[in-house]
């Protein structure tokens, strides 16, 4: 494993679909898997094998449709959940199993009711079967951002020995803090003694909003795999977003020593095909996806764009699967975006009187109208000229 690398751990089919509403059908599933591929995706979680018929389905069938990424099924450290995974998984040219229990106190009392030896074992065995039946398999401590470091250590330092070669941490709750989580990892992969046997894996959820950040904060940390979804799908206030992942990393490389295999330029059609088939919309303001991500309203800002798009734009929105950016007139827009938005609509003005007659009446337009189309543009300059 390249240190520099990484890993790209999709899990939109999965902890995506847990978000409620947003379930897929089989079809769908294999259309989204197609994307991730084409899109270099490393993993792709594709479901939860045990969870029903129609999920092995799902599992299975993206397993056969995708050749290029690793397919993986998410099973509980049981035995019946390991062995209908690597079913799922068995016609995947590269296949990882998946499985995990949980390691908090409060989910080992009050969910599992079982000791933490107990825990232990179970996941002792659950790897072991798992590796039997799959040469890669992962394992995940359920609820580590609220579990005991000490207990987290041994657990870990146990899966690993027992054959685990992904260490996944997740934040199950979205309870953890960018700097607190980031020392999570660092210790954890500096107390346990066989850690350079495995991946340190993070799965952020974002319900106080951080899931990103702790993501990020983890990859400087030295975790070297991220779980993630498109669009930030997921469970409750979803999961850490790919999109935003993947083009952090990239745009400051400064400060992250890493790189991913992901082509950027299919992050725009990913997020469009994922939105219309679970019918969330995304948010006009989501960051690399929404649809003003690179839209410039403001008159300083179009400005500054028209002279060097570098003055408001940190990224390019061509290389993350946009047409190109936007420069959208309304109220806050400035004579220099009029000229050129009519420029490429091929108006020129002969003088700067006939340009301010009609900027004036772009203004009072602007202030009635919401969303100015180039017809409007058309018809005010055909106006401008007809009363001059
Ligand atoms: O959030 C979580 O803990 C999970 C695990 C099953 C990996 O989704
Ligand atoms: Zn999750």
């Amino acid at each position: 494993m390249n240190k520099d690398q990484l890993v790209i751990f999709d899990t939109t089919l999965r902890d995506g679909e847990q978000s409620p509403g947003a379930s897929m059908t089989k079809d769908e599933k294999v259309r989204i898997a197609k994307m991730l591929e084409k899109m270099h995706v490393d993993v792709i979680e594709a479901g939860f094998a045990i969870a029903s018929e129609g999920d092995f389905a799902a599992v299975r069938a993206v397993a056969t449709a995708v050749k290029d990424a690793t397919v993986c099924s998410l099973s509980r450290a049981l035995e019946a959940d390991i062995r209908r995974a690597a079913e799922a998984i068995q016609p995947a040219n590269s296949g990882r199993i998946h499985t995990f229990i949980a390691t908090s106190p409060i989910h080992m009392q009050h969910k599992l009711n079982m000791r933490p030896e107990q825990v232990i074992e179970q996941a002792v065995k659950a790897v072991k079967l798992a590796r039997n039946l799959c040469a890669d398999v992962e394992f995940s401590c359920e609820d580590a951002g609220r579990s005991e470091m000490d207990f987290l250590c041994r657990i870990v330092e146990a899966a690993i020995a027992a054959g685990a070669r992904t260490i996944n941490i997740p934040d199950t709750v979205g309870y953890a803090i960018p700097e607190l989580y980031a020392e999570q990892i660092r210790q954890l992969i500096e107390r346990v003694p066989n850690s350079d046997q495995a991946i340190f894996s993070v799965h952020c959820h974002n319900d106080l909003g951080l899931a990103v950040a702790n993501s990020l904060a983890a990859v400087q940390a030295g975790a070297r795999q991220v779980e993630c979804t498109i669009n930030g799908l997921g469970e409750r206030a979803g999961n850490a977003s790919l999109e935003e992942i993947v083009m952090a990393v990239r745009t400051r490389p400064d400060v992250f020593s890493v790189t991913t295999g992901i082509d950027p330029v299919h992050l725009v059609p990913t997020s469009r095909l994922v939105s219309t088939i679970t019918g969330f919309a995304v948010q006009p303001n989501k960051a690399i996806v929404g649809k003003n991500a690179f839209a410039h309203e403001s008159g300083i800002h179009q400005d500054g764009v028209l002279k060097h798009r570098e003055t408001y734009e940190i990224m390019k929105a061509e290389d993350v699967g946009w047409h190109t950016n936007a420069i959208v007139l309304g109220k806050h827009s400035g004579r220099n975006a009029f000229r050129s938005r009519l420029q490429d609509l091929g108006v020129e003005f002969a003088t700067e009187q006939e340009l301010n007659h009609a900027f004036m009446l772009f203004k009072q337009l602007a202030d009635k109208k919401h969303d100015i189309y180039d017809e409007d543009l058309q018809a005010l300059v055909s106006d401008s000229r007809a009363h001059e």
